[in-house]
């Protein structure tokens, strides 16, 4: 029976370009949604740029224009991107759109007259300069716990340690340098405790995989806290009813872009007369299927805040939320200066997209694991698995249908039983698909290719070829080859939907479907055979990591890409790699400012109140003595540092923290973390060139 399935992706914020991290989620929603598709089920896939928050508002002030058009330029980017990564969406919309101004309007208003929102007037960072409340990533400032500089006003990177921005020490605003001041504003909270029961209900429910479920339970246990939902002016984003000067957060209207990109959708059929029911899909009681592919970043939002306004507004809530891990390159965090912080359009410059869809799917667990992406492996992979195996099939077989046959293949197969054993695999590579356990899948598929190859190489055709009165033998056997790459094509159609339409031209049939794997093509004429794919060869890839490279230095290091996800979500494990990456390149000059010098740890003692701080007392030679707070205490006891020598910056503007003046900074490395030492014949005071 056909099932009638929304699908969505998380929606793109609009202020960046799509990168490969991103293509993990778009990639593999698209291969389930085709897989959907195939099966002849009633699937929709609906997606939007998520268009309003401060930093779009300040990405679009910056280039001097207007936030409409900086959206409207990156909505038309990543369009584009997308259509070429052969992502399948049914409707790309944008949350700054009419749908979703009412939808929003129409929940916010729903959960109001059920009083699930309150007023409350707080008190925040203001910078008076540019006149405007700042969001927690727009300040930075000493960690209050470990007094690590440079922290943003949400969470310390170093210790881990979650505050508010108020209690950072030298708060300054990122936008003007001032220092920020604390005033009072109204604002508006959605009181997520007022479903405690239900979410406590829902989340066990199947509704999430299990490692979701289990991070819920750490949240659960801290107490559902309310949500602030609304922003002072200046904000890009829309404006709460009832109000002047309230915006609603961009998170409020984000998830809700879902259903206005669907309510899009069903206008536009509307007008093409295929009557597409919002309703059916979107009321409480509805019997269709709802999915929301995410990353594990922004599991909060999807698994409490979104089912928690559902339900609250009258609404059917998530089938289920599909969260996946994040995306390495070369096993390490996307890196800008390791050219492996690859975006779309530089990936498309080089490789064809369906090898990234391969790849990615290749790797896929169903699991919320993150995904690595080794260039080796992938170039290993793709020419072993789709060229080696899949096209070869074809490949080998297909001339001497041409050639000896006109075109035209056996009326039996040389073995039904080995296309009959390809048939009976569906059921379970069908499960894998529709598990998300792509890697499954795609390791029978290959298992199965094996087969292919090996029932080819022991009816070795091309010798068949040159012996007399065996055209029929060399006729079926080639038309079985060809029937099993003919199933191969529509196991892996969700995967390489263009390579699948090239086999479908070949082989003359139409848009195969996953009934087509149990009927055999014979008696019938296929056109002649063209490469499908072809090899990757390195020089494909050094160059896209070269161009990656470039990337950068054309331009400068892009603002954080988003807003702060709320605290809960941000824990440094989640941190995201792409927002966190902070390696970008520096000149040398910049480089020769920092005073390097060899230290003596005269004296090292615990800190009062300090889980990570050692107070060090350095003996620089000719600079004389320094005192430097080292959040070192989990990796040394201070007794055994007395003594040593180490390298420190000497000139650090000294810092005031909570425990006392830091005049400097010792270098240490790795998580333990390691201190650096210079090798024997160093002395206090030498300068480090
Ligand atoms: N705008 C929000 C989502 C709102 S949904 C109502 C957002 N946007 S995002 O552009 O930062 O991320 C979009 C999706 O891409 C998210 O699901 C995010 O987890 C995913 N990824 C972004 N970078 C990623 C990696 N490096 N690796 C894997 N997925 C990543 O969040
Ligand atoms: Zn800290």
């Amino acid at each position: 029976m056909a099932r009638d399935i929304l699908v969505t992706s998380a929606l793109p914020y609009a202020n960046g370009s799509i990168h490969l991290g991103h293509l993990v989620e778009y990639i593999q929603t698209d291969v389930w949604v085709r897989f959907q598709k195939l099966r002849g089920h009633n699937c929709v896939y609906v997606c939007a740029d998520d268009a309003h928050g401060t930093p779009i508002m300040l990405k679009a002030r910056d280039m001097g224009i207007e936030p409409e058009q900086l959206i409207a330029d990156v909505g038309a980017e990543h369009k584009q991107d997308f259509d070429d990564f052969l992502i399948g969406f049914d409707n790309y919309h944008s949350t700054h759109s009419d749908e979703n101004r009412e939808l929003a309007a129409e929940i916010y208003t729903r959960l109001e007259k059920a009083g699930h929102i309150a007023r409350r007037t707080i008190s925040q960072a203001y910078d008076e300069e540019k006149q405007m409340f700042l969001p927690d990533r727009f300040i930075r400032g000493e960690c209050p716990k470990c007094g690590t500089a440079e922290q943003y006003g949400d969470a310390c990177e170093v210790c881990g340690a979650t505050y508010q921005p108020t209690e950072l020490i030298n708060p300054v605003s990122v936008l003007s340098g001032a220092t920020p001041v604390e005033r009072d504003s109204e604002h508006y909270f959605f009181q997520l405790a007022d479903f405690e029961a239900f979410l406590h209900d829902w989340t066990r429910s199947d509704h999430l995989q299990e490692a979701v479920t289990r991070k819920l339970d750490e949240w659960f246990e801290a107490g559902l806290k309310d949500w602030d939902i609304s922003r002072d002016a200046p904000y890009f984003g829309f404006k709460i009813p009832g109000t002047e000067d309230k915006y609603f957060y961009v998170w409020l209207d984000a998830p809700i872009g879902y259903m206005a990109s669907f309510a899009n959708l069903c206008k536009r059929r509307q007008a093409e007369g295929k009557a597409l029911d919002f309703d059916h899909f979107w009321k409480a009681d509805s019997d269709a299927e709802l999915y929301h592919f995410i990353g594990k970043d922004i599991v909060y939002f999807h698994a409490l805040f979104w089912p928690a306004m559902l339900e609250g507004a009258g609404y059917r809530t998530p089938t289920a939320i599909h969260a996946h891990g994040f995306l390495t390159v070369n096993g390490e965090k996307m890196s800008k200066s390791r050219g492996t912080f690859i975006k779309a359009r530089t990936w498309l410059k080089h490789l064809p997209a369906e090898f990234l869809r391969y790849y990615f799917t290749a790797k896929l667990s169903g699991k919320v694991e993150d995904l690595d992406l080794n260039l080796d492996d992938f170039m290993a992979r793709i020419n072993s698995d789709l060229v080696g195996k899949y096209v070869n099939i074809a490949s080998r077989c297909a001339n001497f249908i041409t050639k000896r046959f006109d075109g035209q293949l056996a009326d039996t197969l040389d073995k039904p039983e080995l296309f009959e054993r390809f048939a009976a695999a569906a059921d379970e590579i069908a499960e894998h698909y529709e598990q998300r356990r792509f890697a499954q899948a795609v390791r029978q598929i290959m298992a199965l290719a094996d087969e292919a190859n090996a029932y080819v190489a022991e009816r070795a055709p091309w010798q068949l070829a040159k012996e007399e009165g065996r055209e029929d033998e060399l006729q079926q056997i080639c038309t079985t080859a060809l029937n099993l790459f003919a199933q191969l094509t529509i196991y892996l159609k969700p995967v390489l939907p263009e390579t699948a339409e090239r086999a479908e031209a070949f082989l003359q049939v139409g848009d195969l479907t996953w009934a087509d794997l149990a009927t055999p093509l014979t008696g019938h004429e296929i056109a002649k055979f063209k490469p499908l794919l072809r090899r990757v060869e390195q020089p494909a890839i050094d160059k896209m990591i070269e161009a990656s490279q470039e990337d950068l230095a054309a331009k400068a290091a892009p603002q954080a890409e988003a807003e702060a996800p709320k605290k809960a979500a941000t824990k440094p494990a989640d941190k995201k790699p792409d927002t966190a990456d902070g390696d970008d390149k520096i000149e040398i000059g910049d480089f020769a400012k920092v005073d390097l010098r060899v230290a003596r740890i005269a004296a090292a003692e615990h800190v009062e109140g300090a889980d990570k701080l050692l107070k060090l007392t350095l003996d620089v030679g000719a600079l004389g003595t320094k005192q430097v707070f080292a959040g070192i205490k989990s990796a040394y006891a201070p007794e055994t540092l007395e003594g040593r020598l180490t390298v420190m910056v000497a000139n650090l503007a000294p810092r005031k923290m909570r425990f006392g003046l830091s005049e400097g900074m010792v270098l240490a490395a790795g998580d333990s973390p390691h201190i650096l030492s210079p090798d024997d014949g160093a002395q206090p005071g030498d300068k480090i060139k």
